[in-house]
């Protein structure tokens, strides 16, 4: 498999990575990953909605001679200079950090707008000027917006459904200026629902499937919004660092300057989700197996169905999802009946 090669390449030559947002979900992930691979790791974080204990959870998991390639940097992309000073010497950037959620860019489009368009754009300047070998950047299903067909393909997209996808429009846009305007080729992953260990299940705002596994081990009332035939394709973490470590290392000049779907290719209806997430659940805690959810009214900004053609980035990056909804939500129980229990 092409990524067990790059793997092994990066841990025989190791790289300098940058990872912003790395105290969130896919960020500390990422930070995992890079440094069981032996490689040096900048993270830069403001803790909006990170938080210190992925940090700590991802020191519990490395060795000690690893973690000391890690530095942290506790600043903000909305500051120029923070930018500028985070991506010194560095090779890659996995840009993450902005602040998710549809409902909250609906509540606070300002906030949403500044960190997730004025912010990216700092990034984007200051890794041109460092000179970085690559910038890879969370980009999001929700560009998609409106466009009825299905699976999504990269070329075709809707109108924006909410400030969110407008924001994550505007980076892609930005991005293919900046390799038109400066010779500045960036990446975009389209990440759909992307879940596992570490996301968080608290909070207003938490996704579909740390709070469900939440409400489930805690016995707290579950909401289905919607009918429950809302349809997304949801996508195992390790996926989705698989795919950031193909993009970014990727020698095939064709593979920059693009945006690509990171998904696993199929569609899971809230209602199959339940019963995927209950039935995992029930053996620890018995009292799920009869809980029922509640529905309630849809959601403004969401879309109705997701569904990725995963076969650009299988084509021009080589990536292969290892894991299935299903043997992804069987890391994801673990996690969390640990975390619960
Ligand atoms: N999780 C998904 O399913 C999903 C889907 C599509 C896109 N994305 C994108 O992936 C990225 C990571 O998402 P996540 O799920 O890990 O969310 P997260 O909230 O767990 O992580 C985001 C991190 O960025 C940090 N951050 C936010 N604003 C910042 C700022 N101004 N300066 C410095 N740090 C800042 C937060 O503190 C947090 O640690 C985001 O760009 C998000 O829009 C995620």
């Amino acid at each position: 498999m092409l990524y067990t090669k790059r793997q092994e390449e990066l841990q025989a030559h190791p790289k300098t990575w940058l990872v912003t947002g790395v105290a969130g979900f896919i960020g500390s992930n990422l930070l995992e990953a890079l440094l069981k691979l032996d490689q040096q790791v900048i993270g830069l974080d403001n803790f909006s909605t990170g938080f210190q204990h992925n940090l700590d959870e991802v020191r519990s998991l490395v060795s000690d001679e690893q973690w000391q390639r890690f530095t942290f940097i506790k600043g903000d992309i909305r500051d120029l200079e923070t930018c500028h000073q985070a991506c010194r010497n560095v090779d890659y950037v996995l840009h993450q950090a902005a602040l998710g959620s549809v409902p909250r860019s609906i509540e606070d489009p300002i906030t949403t707008n500044e960190n997730n368009i004025s912010g990216f754009l700092n990034m984007l300047v200051a890794a041109r000027d460092a000179g970085v070998g690559r910038m890879v950047y969370a980009a999001s299903s929700s560009t998609y917006g409106d466009h009825p067909d299905l699976p999504k393909v990269e070329e075709k997209i809707g109108n924006p459904l909410s400030p969110y996808a407008v924001t994550k429009l505007v980076d892609e846009l930005y991005a293919r200026v900046f390799a038109r305007t400066y010779g500045f080729a960036s990446i975009g992953l389209r990440y759909f629902n992307i879940f596992g260990r570490r996301q968080d299940p608290d909070g207003a705002y938490a996704a579909v499937i740390p709070k469900w596994f939440a409400g489930l081990l805690s016995g707290e009332p579950v909401y289905i919004n919607g009918d429950g035939k809302t349809s997304r394709d949801f996508c195992y973490i390790d996926n989705c660092v698989q795919a950031n470590i193909m993009a970014a290392t990727a020698e095939d000049e064709k593979a920059a300057d693009q945006v690509y779907n990171v998904a696993f290719g199929e569609r899971t209806s809230l209602n199959e989700l339940y019963a995927l997430i209950q039935e995992r659940v029930q053996p620890h805690f018995p009292e799920a197996a009869t809980a029922q959810p509640i529905y309630r009214d849809f959601r403004p900004g969401d879309v109705r169905h997701s569904l990725a053609d995963i076969s650009k980035a299988r084509r021009l990056i080589g990536y292969e999802p290892e894991y299935s909804i299903a043997s992804g939500l069987d890391e994801a129980a673990s996690w969390y009946i640990q975390r619960f229990r």
